[in-house]
């Protein structure tokens, strides 16, 4: 396998269909027309598509900064030392410069997009409630364009979100993302294939499964948990997807331009996507056991459980 240092260009237009079967790509995606966080439960299809790893878009769902909260739209209040900034649930902040006004801002912004979209979440998805475990919220005020990355942490490429040091044995990856960009500039993205698309795609090449080496990993801290087998195949498969050139220019996907004032949910280890373009944006983790979920059955554990005809954690 090659790891070449960066992609090609896409050639993509916005809202593009690239692929010939345009109408089971585009189905990625489901609208949703929603204009507040206060929201009641979606209907089993809409919670299927979710489930089933599609996006759900809502064009007039806004995250309105006020006047003061204006001013943090700055790449300015962010450390280039972190990736983001981000804020725990216990609201400590990390990843942010400024005065102490501007950090007190920052948390009072972020936190506020942590209650609405929680507030969301709760509202949809009731069944998800007692369950939910949140992640730090994000703020990501830099150009996504300029960020120079290793290809391995480079969301430009196409991938489902699995992370080296972190095991999940298959908790589930929920996210909420608002776009708030004051200039109209929209952040886009591309979005891929099905997830059991991929599975069966990257899983023939994915590398077996080693215990001692996960035992070695976790000794050695690069993992806070042991690496179980399900997470070692994400790994693969984020791996796999990011580091095939052809894959990522030739694999079935589609661009979509998501404008400033509209909010979208996915489970990201299951959605593949990329992020092209953008700068400006909030974002919010839940995790979720696969377990809780309405239909157990399209977890990305479940599916790749059958497609290995084994248990994995
Ligand atoms: C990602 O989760 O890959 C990045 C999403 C974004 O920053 O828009
Ligand atoms: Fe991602």
């Amino acid at each position: 396998m090659t790891h070449p240092a960066s992609p090609r260009p896409f050639e993509s237009a916005e809202g593009n269909l690239r692929a010939p079967t345009g109408d089971t790509i585009s189905a990625q995606i489901l609208t949703i027309d929603q204009d507040r966080w206060s929201a009641s439960a979606l209907d089993p299809a809409s919670i299927a598509a979710l489930e089933a790893g599609k996006v759900l878009y809502f064009p007039h769902l806004a995250f309105t900064l006020d006047t003061q909260e204006s001013r943090l739209l700055t790449p300015a209040v962010h450390d280039p030392k972190v990736r983001n900034i981000s804020l725990s649930g216990e609201r400590l902040l990390k990843g942010a410069l400024g005065d102490t006004a501007t950090l007190v801002a920052l948390t009072a912004m972020i936190g506020r997009f942590q209650e609405q979209a929680r507030q969301l979440v709760d509202g949809m998805l009731p069944h998800y409630r007692e369950h939910l475990r949140m992640a730090p919220t994000s703020y990501r005020p830099t150009k996504v364009e300029t960020r120079v990355q290793s290809w391995r942490a480079d969301d430009r490429r196409l991938h489902v979100d699995a992370f080296p040091s972190r095991p999940n044995r298959g908790e589930r990856i929920l996210r909420v993302f608002s776009n708030v960009n004051p200039e109209g500039v929209p952040r886009v993205w591309r979005i891929g294939e099905p997830f059991d698309v991929v599975a069966r795609h990257f899983l023939p090449r994915a590398k077996p499964y080693s215990g001692w080496q996960a035992k070695l990993l976790n000794a050695l801290r690069v993992t806070k948990t042991l690496r179980s087998e399900y997470d070692h195949l994400m790994l693969q498969l984020h791996d796999g997807m990011k580091s095939d050139l052809d894959y990522q220019q030739d694999a079935h996907q589609m661009t979509m331009a998501f404008p400033p004032g509209s909010s979208w949910m996915c489970f990201s280890d299951q959605a593949s996507h990329a992020v092209m373009s953008g700068q400006y944006m909030l974002e919010q983790t839940l995790h979720l056991s696969p377990q809780q979920q309405y239909d157990r059955n399209t977890s990305p554990l479940a599916i790749l459980s059958r497609l290995t005809g084994h248990a994995l954690i």
